[in-house]
């Protein structure tokens, strides 16, 4: 896909499609160009076209302008327009047109920057909507976008901003892929491929085996390995940009979660292929934050297995040492997700003493039962970085809710033999999952972001088709971009 920005007028711009938005009710915004569109614009705008949000109309220009079509589409009233109604407007604009078999197309920017809004909100909108993963299809869809050109003029600021916006969303498309693909070829081993593939001079990746687990001691991740025959990866990956203490991001990375012995219903179960949705973000921010060359110094860490039954795996009951010299009595082993990122943590914290850890996985179906499918559900033990969590979902519209870790939850994980037990009962599952992270983080800064209700999408969004979503990825970018 290519990006061109064009300094030239509306109508001298020769494309399959041009794309102009407005706002509600106003049809004489682009009066300007002449009245070659603007009679069409009246007209559509007497009847059947308002500039409703993501409202479309298509129509074949008339003689006398270079475009062979203008889309009209709405962006809603004036006053409520935002970088995420311009966000989405420009994935509805951009699969409209892709699936009328348009190849080049074209959009106006005068309307968003009289809005004081980025155009490129509008891009980032149209190319996170044209992901299709097609790897398993013999037909592939040859209906593709192949040229997006931009009216505007040229800046340093837009320029920073594409380049920003091109390695963000192909992060996206990139960790889309990895957790779309089925669990037979996203096994760990694949995932750890996957992480190599990114290594270039500032950022190294390791793979530590599953002999590496034992010797560091990393027996709760490693109760969850025992009933699969493919062998763990405990995958790290350092980027440096910078000096300073490193932020560490860790990944659930299970790459197929069946709850072990304590086996799920069938029903759905192979929706759980997306149960590394979190480690696969984790990757997208590496690749994105090494590509942009960002100065910040990060490690990520994927702790990648499947969680299977089998004559060897972890039952009910039985007991882990953590490297931290915590033991887990192991209640229910489908809460596997904890498991391994207990030993994540713990290794985060004595071998790279990060200055802040962020956790992002599908932890818990309650996450869903709490918030739908609407927010990622977040709980920490520093306020400063919730808070700049906060501040970044507002802007990406990757929405977080913050749940309380109150002292009393503690109760609910105590076990009668081990350190701690790795459930708490029904009551508050959302929350004593984390509970159980937070009882590892000790006193290093850390915020749990549990991704289980919108990691997948059941249903084509404005910029999200169905599948995975990648969430997490923009999220944490806007979070590093914001770093002091
Ligand atoms: N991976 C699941 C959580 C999940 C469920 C993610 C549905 C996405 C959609 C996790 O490992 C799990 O099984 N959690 C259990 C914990 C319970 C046994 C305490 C759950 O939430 O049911
Ligand atoms: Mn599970
Ligand atoms: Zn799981």
């Amino acid at each position: 896909m290519k990006i061109p920005v064009k300094n030239i007028r509306e109508t001298n711009c020769a494309c399959d499609a041009l794309i102009l938005p407005f706002v509600e009710g106003a049809s004489e915004f682009y009066k300007k160009f002449g009245s070659a569109f603007q009679k069409q614009i009246r007209k559509a705008f007497s009847k059947e076209f308002h500039g409703k949000r993501n409202e479309l109309l298509l129509m074949p220009t008339t003689e006398g302008v270079k475009p062979e079509r203008i889309l009209l589409i709405g962006l809603g009233k004036k006053n409520e327009v935002s970088a995420e109604s311009i966000r989405q407007a420009g994935g509805k604009a951009a699969v409209h047109l892709r699936d009328k078999g348009m190849k080049k197309i074209a959009v106006s920017t005068s309307l968003i920057s009289f809005l004081n809004l980025s155009p490129l909100n509008f891009i980032e909108g149209a190319l996170l909507s044209l992901y299709k993963y097609e790897r398993y299809r013999k037909e592939k869809d040859n209906k593709k976008i192949d040229n997006i050109t931009i009216l505007s003029k040229t800046s340093k600021r837009l320029s920073d901003e594409l380049k920003w916006t091109e390695a963000i969303t192909s992060s996206v498309y990139f960790a889309r892929d990895l957790i779309n693909t089925p669990s037979n070829d996203m096994t760990p081993a694949h995932l750890a491929k996957a992480a190599l593939s990114l290594r270039n001079k500032r950022l190294s990746v390791k793979v530590l085996e599953r002999k590496d687990a034992e010797r560091l001691g990393m027996n709760v991740y490693l109760s969850v390995t025992k009933g699969s025959h493919e062998p763990p990866k405990f995958i790290v990956l350092q980027y440096k940009g910078a000096k300073s203490k490193p932020l560490a991001l860790i990944g659930k990375s299970i790459t197929f979660d069946s709850g072990g012995i304590s086996l799920k219903p069938s029903d759905g179960m192979e929706k759980m292929k997306y149960d590394m949705a979190g480690g696969a973000a984790v990757l997208g921010v590496l690749k994105a934050a090494s590509e942009l060359k960002l100065p910040v110094n990060l490690v990520g860490i994927l702790p990648a297995t499947e969680n299977l039954p089998g004559g060897s795996a972890t039952k009910p009951g039985d007991i882990a040492r953590s490297i931290t010299g915590k033991t887990v009595e192991i209640i229910n082993t489908d809460a596997e997700g904890r498991l391994i990122l207990a030993d994540a943590i713990g290794y985060a914290i004595k071998h790279f003493g990060p200055k802040a850890i962020i956790d992002i996985a599908t932890l818990t179906g309650a996450c869903s039962v709490a918030l739908g499918n609407e927010a990622i559900a977040m709980m920490g033990n520093d306020r400063k970085l919730i808070d700049n969590i906060k501040k970044s979902a507002e802007r990406t519209c990757e929405r977080v809710w913050e749940m309380p870790l109150f002292d009393e939850y503690k109760e609910y994980l105590k076990s009668d033999i081990a350190d701690i037990k790795n459930t708490g009962g029904k009551n508050g599952s959302l929350v004593t999952a984390a509970y159980f992270l937070y009882e590892f983080a000790g006193k290093t800064p850390w915020v749990h972001l549990d991704i289980a209700g919108t990691a997948w999408v059941e249903k084509d969004k404005p910029y999200i088709p169905k599948g995975a979503s990648a969430i997490g990825v923009r999220l944490i970018m806007d979070v590093i971009k914001n770093l002091k």
